[in-house]
């Protein structure tokens, strides 16, 4: 397994994004997805299923000691006490003493960035987690958060797929050596018709979906993609036996557009 390291984790490139994956599907696909050779779940207590992924893990055989666990403290979560209370939920739900990774889902402007990341780092000094990070945080809050952090930052987890430019949003986090995580890699399953992706996708033998994976593994970044499907965890981990030429990196490079975004931040508060 591909892993990317970023101020003292070790992250496997590709991780099972769990986003809906909620009941049984939640736990049958976490299961088939570490018997396949995954070692890393995007997991997040506002998601409403991290006990079903927890089963999912303990069903798979695979030991706890061999995956990378992220999770994420919701936005409203993130006053002092209140992101103990979530984070010890999260290994109760997961049935975990500690999680390889916790996240701030999203930034709060209501709640003083300071108690939130001197909570983040409490977290990990009292071993709940082994390293802390952010998660959709703009430039200016990355600048913030790194000052603010007594514990390094290691990833920021973004929407990033072809469609979306993410060019300073990355090199802010490569300045700190922190990590991006692109979530939405497959922009929802957007991406499947691209006519860009699939002609590139050919020349490979590989899907438009495998393209747009590679292109965001070939720039150093981590990716989770979902699926509820079990062929389709085997076609999203075999981005790793080819190589983009640097014209095609270029070519997807520049599907990027305006109106990319997959993911509506309207229902929560950004300070951008
Ligand atoms: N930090 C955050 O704020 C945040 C926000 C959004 C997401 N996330 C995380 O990132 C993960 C991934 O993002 P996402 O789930 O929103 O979107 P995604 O992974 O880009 O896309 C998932 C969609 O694509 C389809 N799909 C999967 N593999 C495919 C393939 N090979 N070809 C064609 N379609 C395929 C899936 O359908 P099937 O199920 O039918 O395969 C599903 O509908 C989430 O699950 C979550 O863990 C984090």
């Amino acid at each position: 397994m591909q892993t990317v390291d970023a101020n003292g984790a070790n992250i496997p490139a590709i991780g099972l994004g769990t986003w809906q994956l909620n009941g049984a599907v939640g736990t049958r696909i976490t299961q088939q997805a570490l018997r396949l050779g995954y070692r890393h779940l995007d997991c997040a207590l506002i998601y409403g299923n991290e006990k079903e992924i927890g089963e999912g893990l303990h069903a798979s055989g695979v030991k706890r000691e061999d995956v990378f666990i992220t999770t994420k403290v919701p936005h409203t979560e993130l006053a002092p006490s209140a992101l103990e209370r979530a984070v010890k939920q999260s290994l109760k739900n997961l049935r975990v003493s500690d999680v390889n990774l916790l996240l701030v889902h999203w930034p709060n402007p209501a709640i003083p960035l300071a108690e939130t990341m001197g909570a983040m780092s409490k977290m990990k000094t009292e071993g709940y987690t082994r390293h802390i990070g952010v998660s959709n945080f703009t430039v200016e809050l990355i600048e913030q958060a790194v000052k603010l952090s007594s514990e390094p930052i290691v990833t920021n987890q973004i929407e990033w797929h072809p469609y979306l430019d993410e060019t300073k949003v990355k090199a802010a986090c490569a300045k700190h050596g922190i990590a991006v995580t692109a979530y939405c890699p497959i922009a929802r399953g957007r991406l499947g018709d691209d006519q860009v992706l699939a002609r590139i996708g050919r020349a490979h033998g590989k899907s438009a979906a495998q393209v747009s994976l590679r292109w965001l593994v070939q720039q150093g970044a981590v990716v989770i993609p979902r699926t509820s499907k079990v062929e389709r965890l085997s076609e999203n981990m075999a981005i790793f036996d080819f190589t983009l030429t640097d014209a095609e990196m270029a070519e997807v490079g520049a599907l990027a557009k305006s109106a990319g975004r997959v993911v509506s931040v309207g229902w929560a508060p950004r300070w951008d």
